[in-house]
């Protein structure tokens, strides 16, 4: 029933929005008796969260590449597609790189849910952009959100990573570790995005109406 409430919060405001944004005359029954499709889509949306507890095993890498699909189909400026990517399920990669940070950081190794810097997850996406565009770090974020998204629609959990990849880009034990990633010249990692089997469910964490104006 809750999701249900939140289907028809978003509903609404989806509503709300498009009588808003275009000027041809809707019928008002048709914009609120949204159709299958958005219900789907508008649900999985409101209903992701960051998971930072899974299942040991990495995520399937056929369902790997729907997702990887996902995120290259997102919109970027001039289809220049100012991205590179690169796909982690190796643990001796991700374990190697934790030990690493685990000298750095001995107190998050403290908590006995630690497994490893990647927020637990058994399958990590790396994702570059290219310094010379300016619009590329947009482009890396959209590519990111299709992927999770698409992922928190077939199951799988995810979260969105910054300070791993501030670890990386400054500590000089893990350097092999990033050129084992083998970006091209000119690219910068970005950050990263921890997938895998979700083993939590985190209640939805508050947002703010407050920080949207319609402009009149
Ligand atoms: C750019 C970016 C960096 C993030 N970095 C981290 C991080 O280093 N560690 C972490 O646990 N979560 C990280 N997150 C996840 C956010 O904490 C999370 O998305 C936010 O709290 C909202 O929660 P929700 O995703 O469940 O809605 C990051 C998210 C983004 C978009």
């Amino acid at each position: 029933m809750k999701s249900m409430k939140t289907i028809w919060g978003g509903l609404c405001l989806c509503a709300v929005l498009g009588s808003c944004t275009s000027a041809a005359p809707k019928d008002e029954a048709a914009e609120v008796k949204a159709p299958d499709k958005s219900e789907v889509v508008i649900e999985n949306i409101l209903t992701r969260r960051s998971i930072r507890q899974y299942k040991p095993q990495a995520v399937n890498r056929d369902t790997m590449q729907v997702i990887l699909n996902c995120g290259i189909n997102a919109p970027n400026g001039q289809n220049k597609q100012s991205w590179e990517v690169r796909v982690v399920d190796n643990p001796e990669f991700i374990d190697g790189l934790t030990e690493i940070f685990k000298k750095e950081n001995p107190k998050a190794a403290e908590d006995p849910s630690f497994k490893n810097m990647f927020r637990n997850a058994p399958t990590v996406v790396f994702i570059a952009h290219d310094t010379k565009y300016d619009m590329s770090q947009i482009d890396c974020g959209l590519l990111g959100e299709n992927m999770v998204l698409s992922a928190w629609s077939m199951g799988i959990g995810s979260c969105c990573l910054g300070s791993p990849v501030r670890f990386m880009n400054t500590n000089k034990d893990a350097a092999p570790y990033l050129k084992k990633l083998n970006f091209s010249e000119g690219y910068e990692l970005l950050y990263c995005i921890a997938f895998g089997y979700p083993d939590e469910a985190p209640a939805a964490k508050p947002r703010s109406a407050a920080k949207i104006q319609f402009v009149d």
